[in-house]
């Protein structure tokens, strides 16, 4: 097997921080503006991460970013890897596990996705409760780390209940619109047909995005406990289905975007 770079990652990683962080957060397409509400900022490009990959989306900057959040010591993924980029599932979830090597106790998400329930509107937040796995693969395939977690991880509750009520209540109390439900993930980078909508919310999915799984299933295996908001950046109606390009949904998640921050910088003092 390859030499895990993940320890001199930390070590590197850790000779310029002056704090370790103790939740990790990773923003999704077009969802970067948290990173400006971070004090005290250090500021690391992937590239220059031992083991990192580069993220080739131009909506997404590639840095991971140290610092404080409403008083609470983070480290904020700016830009995540896709599948759809051509990298491998652990390229993809490489820095959930460096993380939390760093130390991180809790895992925040978020991204874009396109909505399935009709009760959903452009712009509005969804929490993940559970989510469907339709990915062409799986982070934890080939031998498993056992000093990292076990081989059959538990799945029955892959968002943190704990860290979910916190959301909802910090959600209600700013009068902040907040689905919940379930998002079903496949590898893109086409967007879905008619038929495949229907087939999505036939079993079960309120959102279809591209990302988040594999963090997600990475998380629940080394014991990370984990949250996700997904901004709903457009609606797929099957019987009215128009074509969206990346610049709309980007546009829409800059819309919602100040809206997430303000519940995610809200939740950060009570994690
Ligand atoms: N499908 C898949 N991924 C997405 C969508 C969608 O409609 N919208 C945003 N990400």
């Amino acid at each position: 097997m390859a030499i895990d770079p993940i320890h001199a990652a930390a070590h590197f990683l850790e000779r310029q921080l002056k704090a370790k962080p103790v939740v990790a957060i990773i923003l999704g397409t077009g969802l970067g503006g948290l990173a400006k509400e971070i004090d005290e900022a250090i500021s690391i490009p992937y590239e220059e991460i031992p083991g990192m990959v580069t993220s080739t989306v131009e909506s997404h900057k590639g840095r991971m970013i140290f610092g404080k959040l409403n008083g609470v010591e983070v480290v904020a993924m700016v830009g995540r890897f896709h599948f759809y980029e051509g990298y491998s599932m652990k390229e993809v979830t490489y820095p959930v596990r460096l993380m939390k090597h760093l130390g991180v106790q809790k895992l925040m998400v978020s991204n874009a996705s396109g909505a399935l329930n009709p009760n959903y509107e452009k712009g509005d937040l969804m929490l993940l409760d559970d989510h469907i796995n339709l990915l062409p693969g799986n982070p934890l395939i080939g031998s498993n780390r056992d000093d990292e977690g076990p081989r059959f991880p538990d799945m029955s509750h892959p968002y943190d209940r704990g860290m979910n009520q916190l959301l909802r209540d910090v959600a209600d109390r700013n009068k902040i619109k907040l689905h919940q439900g379930i998002y079903a993930a496949v590898s893109g980078p086409n967007l879905e047909t008619r038929a495949e909508y229907r087939y999505l919310r036939i079993i079960g999915a309120d959102v279809v995005g591209m990302s988040t799984v594999p963090e997600v299933i990475v998380a629940n295996h080394i014991g990370l406990p984990c949250a996700a908001v997904s901004v709903i950046t457009d609606t797929c109606d099957p019987d009215n289905l128009h074509p969206v390009s990346l610049a709309e949904i980007i546009e829409v998640a800059a819309t919602a975007e100040p809206v997430l921050t303000k519940l995610i910088v809200q939740t950060m003092a009570e994690l």
